[in-house]
């Protein structure tokens, strides 16, 4: 039956002239992983599997073809027909790489020729820092947590160590930090991280983290200021057991700053937390109420008090988060989708950086506004539960809804000359089409 079957595709090969076209691991499908896939899908990382053999990756042909048809891998879940499309750190498959897979999985996922397989990637080591490489240098302030022990078992886990930081003696400008969980068990247990520094000065929360988002780098011109002088590093750590326990747990955060003296343009709050739910300094969220099998839909605005480009868009969630967009209401009452995560997948905190010449201007008095959609359904396949009812809390298991969103504020004068810029640009271009 079987080598009927391969016989009659064979003749038909021949006899149509495919033969030549067929897809194949070595030529077609092996640049495609190496390219989007092997950062994370190599031995010892946080990922399942190896993508870098044939075997293993032939192994995997049917999930492979599913998780990429889906768009869930590789991770970026930002609805491809709505809002802005430039982005930073785009991460995502064409439509001609998404079909290649397709087609080689449904060919049986055949190896071709090993002489045409591209050269190994060369990947940085799974400890290494990911900025290191585009800034040619590595972080040039290091700040870490102190150690904390994850069980193997158990619920979420809160660390909230403060640590006394011997201040530097000039006031420096970051341009980008990196938060580095440890490799690789810090890499599966730490959910999200925040640290901020505390001097007499004032808070600084410089550094967020996600699993799935690591780093922020701020435009050319814009940075965030770092005092001088001594302080102390307030961590908050929200640790979630998989099975393996983590001992002596730490975080890293890198820093890497503008040259010494220089001061950029603008001063930027990196990402800000924007509340979808009505926390807003209450013991819980009182508007998060989901029921069995059920759905809920929520909506948090926020006013725009002064003139501001729009860096990045991070939606978080929990278990229970389908999606969430990100609307600008602008003064005039045009309304414009900026940005909608339609595919949210708790394990994964992507933040969305939008390319600089699309990151939104919000004239002031514009209104952000954010819908998020929780499904507590069974079809929701990351609910551990879809029997109970779910309320707000910090918990994996509860629910909450926040927006953190990159913002700089502009002076009006910045503001405008950058609208103007951007107009003339846009003008220039359809001139261009046009002759
Ligand atoms: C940023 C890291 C990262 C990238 C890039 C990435 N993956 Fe993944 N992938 C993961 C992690 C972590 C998991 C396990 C958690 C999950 O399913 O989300 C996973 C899960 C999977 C699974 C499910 C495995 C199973 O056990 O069922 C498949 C299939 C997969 N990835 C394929 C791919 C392919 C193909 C690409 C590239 C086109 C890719 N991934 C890119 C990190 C990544």
């Amino acid at each position: 039956m079987m080598k009927l079957g391969v016989a009659l595709l064979a003749a038909t090969a021949a006899t149509t002239g495919l033969e030549a076209q067929q897809v194949t691991f070595a030529r077609d499908v092996a640049p495609i992983f190496f390219e989007n896939c092997v950062e994370c899908h190599r031995t010892n990382s946080f990922a399942p599997m190896s993508l870098l053999d044939y075997q293993t990756a032939r192994r995997y042909a049917q999930r492979i073809k599913s998780r990429v048809e889906q768009r869930l891998m590789p991770p970026w879940h930002v609805d491809q027909t709505v809002g802005i499309q430039q982005f930073e750190n785009e991460a995502s498959l064409s439509d001609a790489e998404i079909e290649t897979i397709v087609q080689w999985v449904d060919a049986g996922a055949p190896e071709g020729n090993p002489a045409d397989l591209p050269p190994l990637p060369r990947l940085a080591e799974g400890d290494a820092w990911e900025l290191e490489e585009a800034f040619g240098r590595p972080p040039d302030l290091i700040v870490r947590s102190s150690p904390y022990d994850v069980i193997a078992n158990g619920q979420d886990q809160w660390w909230g160590p403060s640590i006394p930081f011997e201040g530097l003696a000039e006031e420096r400008w970051i341009s980008a930090y990196e938060f580095k969980p440890s490799f690789p068990l810090g890499l599966n247990v730490v959910h999200h991280g925040h640290a901020t520094l505390r001097t007499p000065d004032g808070p600084v929360a410089f550094a967020h983290y996600g699993v799935g988002k690591r780093w922020e780098t701020f435009p050319q011109d814009i940075g965030m200021r770092w005092p001088a002088g001594e302080g102390e590093v307030e961590w908050n750590l929200h640790y979630f057991p998989v099975g393996t326990a983590a001992p002596q747990d730490v975080v890293e955060v890198g820093l890497w700053f503008y040259p010494e003296g220089q001061e950029p343009e603008l001063e930027t709050r990196g990402e800000v937390l924007l509340r979808v739910d009505r926390m807003g300094g209450m013991p819980r969220g009182g508007d998060i109420l989901i029921p069995p099998g059920g759905q809920q839909v929520i909506q948090g605005v926020h006013v725009i008090d002064e003139p501001t480009l729009v860096n990045s868009f991070r939606p978080h969630m929990h278990m229970r988060g389908k999606e969430m967009s990100m609307e600008a209401i602008y003064p005039d009452g045009r309304r414009e989708v900026l940005s909608k995560v339609g595919n949210y997948k708790h394990n994964w905190q992507i933040s969305y950086q939008f390319a600089p010449e699309a990151k939104p201007l919000l004239p002031r008095g514009s209104v952000l506004l954010f819908t998020s959609v929780f499904d507590n359904s069974a079809a929701n396949p990351l609910n551990p539960d879809p029997e109970q009812w779910v309320v707000f809390g910090r918990r994996g298991v509860d629910e909450m809804s926040h927006a953190w969103v990159g913002i700089t504020e502009l002076d009006q004068e910045d503001f405008d000359r950058r609208v103007a810029e951007r107009q003339a640009k846009l003008v220039s271009q359809l001139d261009g089409n046009g002759r």
